[in-house]
């Protein structure tokens, strides 16, 4: 089974983007966890950019994603929402209809108690209006400061490891019985 997974952020020592190396380390037997590394090469998305072919950048992530058997989405919070940058890559995504019917976990990591729960709820509210079959079950809002990774990028936390397995097999689960 093949999940993309995709960052919201574009820092390099991202929590979220740690944190999807550390889900493909522990994704059960069977799920194959691949990060997207072309978030900072996708332009401003504008409909008269969206041409026939589209700009490389696009029509790669356009591809990865209908060759996917599910996408996992993390998201930090930039002012109570989503950040640009993941709305961007959404909205190229959308005209394509890449996401329509695509499981999909929503997960979002932030240093705060919550989470980062209201990104979380943007991002779910944007993935449901493109139609993707977003999976509760597989859902995270994930409390987590660099502290709770160590020098290799590993859960420090065996909990919030579990919550990480856990996600991962509902989505897995959620392929297998759609
Ligand atoms: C412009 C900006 C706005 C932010 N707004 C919020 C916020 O509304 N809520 C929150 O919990 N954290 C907020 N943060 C903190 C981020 O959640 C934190 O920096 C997080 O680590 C970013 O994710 P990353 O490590 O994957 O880049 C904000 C950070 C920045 C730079």
């Amino acid at each position: 089974m093949r999940i993309l997974a995709l960052s919201g952020s574009l820092r390099a020592q991202s929590l979220n983007t740690l944190l999807l190396h550390e889900a493909a380390r522990l994704a059960p037997p069977g799920l194959e966890i691949t990060c997207w590394e072309g978030l900072d090469d996708l332009p401003h998305y504008s409909p008269e950019r969206d041409t026939d072919p589209p700009p490389p950048p696009v029509a790669e992530l356009r591809g990865r994603i209908a060759e996917a058997d599910a996408l996992l989405i993390c998201t930090p919070e930039y002012i109570h929402a989503m950040p640009a940058v993941l709305k961007n890559l959404l909205e190229w995504v959308v005209s394509s209809g890449a996401c329509m019917g695509k499981p999909t976990a929503a997960w979002s990591v932030s240093p705060s108690l919550e989470g980062g729960a209201r990104a979380h709820a943007s991002l779910v509210h944007t993935l449901e209006v493109m139609s993707a079959r977003v999976v509760p079950e597989a859902s995270l809002c994930l409390t987590l400061a660099r502290s709770g990774l160590d020098a290799a990028g590993k859960l420090s936390d065996p909990v919030q490891a579990d919550r990480l397995r856990g996600a991962l097999e509902a989505l897995a689960t959620a392929v297998e019985a759609p």
